[in-house]
């Protein structure tokens, strides 16, 4: 027969007269190959009919057992009762996931197809099952995996440290994970440190400041504390880390808090300095008034030295004056930094607060032959008390003159951008000494024989006061400060 009429032949046989003979030949042999388990059991009492070879492999049980009985495999009972609904609505369930047990008591995870068919009149149900716990098992291992590294991978980006210690087969604490940003930035990765112990890594001061909370999380506390290492400051956390109910280790993170140290002392030490301004400026406030009573008496002392002519008494008490003054320059000094409380500020135009200074600023300058140049752009008003900000810049420009020495040039600007207005002072002498500028706003630091060393102090704190800031920057060409305020409400 050539090919053409056995495909006619067999369509017309199998498909068209569904040749009984024909059917049951290959359905048989069907149902024997297929690794599908499929059996037939009636709908009411769920007698099985049929059950073919892949379902006594996976299933287990003897063909007495099944055939001819009623059988309950499922793991979950309230399945079968979905199923039976299912079916009588539909007459047919397709891919229903379902577990069932199988003769050893092992679930199995099955795709399930089932059909209503009548046999011999009586109503049946015909299931293919497909076992896909293996898929599952598959799929599962290799989700795992995937969210190991995922695990690992976000571990490894986070901004923190996150660390294992568990005890190995000697009791000893070591290492099995270390990741994070800091991990790395310390070059302690799971790669580097895996399998090594605490006083391994580190040095003694260190181990001895953690030792204690190790000990502690080995005990089943959750504990905090603070430690540096390499000059960063760690924020560290331990916990017991359980496997099985037991301890079998340490978990813990970490963060970098070095920054947030810094920014804590710096704000202490600004908030230091506001109270020591207020207490400077009190005592001041109360040595003014015996020092204008020493000073009327010690001029008084030197008459009386004058109209006896005692010369000597006479160059002590101009020594006394000469200090009197400079203390009660001090002093004056000093009352700069009241809190201005009753202060109201209001707009003031800074090129016209900047004009107005040039003369006092000439006489100083010019016996150093300095010039005085202006740089002004038109700016907006700012909130401040002109008073208060000519004392700023007569300090800062004062600062200018005396530390040029041959000539020179202080240059006075003012320009706005972004919404702020500033102010410049800059001269070109020789710069602040480097390890000078990390604290030149420290009150009572000088280096001039005469000075007091509380100018800058006192323009930072009047300039914060009016909601301003002051940047200084330096170079042996010359000094520049900067004062910046926000323009005042048009
Ligand atoms: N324009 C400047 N050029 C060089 N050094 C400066 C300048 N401004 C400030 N300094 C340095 O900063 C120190 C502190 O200044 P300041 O607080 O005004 O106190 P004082 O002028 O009384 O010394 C000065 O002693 C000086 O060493
Ligand atoms: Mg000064």
């Amino acid at each position: 027969m050539d090919q053409a009429s056995l495909l006619r032949s067999f369509e017309l046989e199998f498909r068209v007269a569904k040749n009984p003979a024909l059917f049951e030949s290959l359905l048989h042999r069907i149902f024997t190959l297929s690794s599908e388990i499929i059996s037939i059991t009636t709908f009411e009492e769920g007698l099985c009919l049929y059950a073919n070879d892949a379902f006594f492999e996976v299933v287990g049980f003897r063909r007495e057992d099944i055939i001819g009985r009623t059988f309950d495999l499922w793991a979950n009972p309230s399945d079968r009762k979905e199923l039976v609904l299912m079916l009588k609505e539909r007459g047919t369930v397709r891919n229903f996931e379902s577990d069932f047990l199988d003769e050893a008591g092992n679930i199995h995870h099955a795709l399930l197809n089932l059909q209503c068919v009548e046999i011999l009149g009586v109503q049946c149900i015909l299931t293919v099952a497909r076992d896909i716990t293996k898929d599952r098992v598959q799929m599962k291992e290799s989700l795992h995996i995937e969210l190991l590294d995922d695990l690992r991978q976000a571990l490894k980006s986070l901004p923190n440290l996150v660390f294992r210690l568990e005890k190995d087969e000697n009791g000893m604490l070591v290492y099995t994970l270390s990741e994070g940003k800091i991990a790395e930035a310390m070059g302690l990765t799971t790669e580097a440190i895996y399998g090594r112990t605490v006083p391994e890594l580190f040095p003694p001061e260190i181990y001895a400041v953690a030792e204690p909370h190790i000990r502690r999380a080995l005990n089943g506390e959750h504990t905090e504390f603070e430690i540096e290492v390499g000059g960063v400051v760690l924020h560290k956390l331990m916990s017991p880390y359980y496997e099985n109910d037991r301890i079998k280790g340490v978990v813990g993170a970490a963060i970098d808090i070095t920054e947030k140290r810094k920014l804590e002392t710096l704000l202490q030490r600004s908030e230091m300095s506001s109270v020591l301004g207020q207490l400077a400026a009190g005592a001041a406030h109360e040595i003014r008034n015996p020092l204008t009573a020493i000073k009327g008496f010690v001029q008084l002392a030197g008459e009386l030295f004058d109209r006896s002519g005692n010369a000597k008494g006479r160059e002590y008490i101009d020594m006394a004056m000469a200090e009197l003054s400079r203390v009660n320059g001090l002093v004056t000094e000093m009352l700069w930094l009241r809190k201005p409380k009753e202060i109201r500020y209001e707009p003031v135009s800074v090129p016209k607060l900047l004009q107005e200074m040039v003369p006092l600023l000439h006489v100083e300058a010019n016996i150093k032959s300095i010039q005085v140049l202006l740089h002004m752009e038109d700016v907006p008003d700012i909130m401040a008390k002109s008073d208060l900000l000519k004392q700023v810049v007569l300090n800062l420009c004062k600062n200018g003159i005396e530390a040029m020495n041959e000539g020179g040039s202080l240059h006075l600007s003012s320009w706005s951008a972004g919404g702020k207005v500033f102010v410049g002072i800059r001269d070109t002498g020789p710069g602040i000494p480097a390890e000078l500028q990390g604290q030149l706003f420290t009150p009572f630091l000088t280096t001039k024989p005469t000075g007091n060393g509380l100018g800058l102090f006192i323009c930072k704190q009047i300039v914060q006061d009016m909601n301003g800031d002051i940047q200084i920057e330096s170079s042996p060409q010359g000094t520049a400060a900067t004062l910046s305020f926000p323009a005042a409400p048009a």
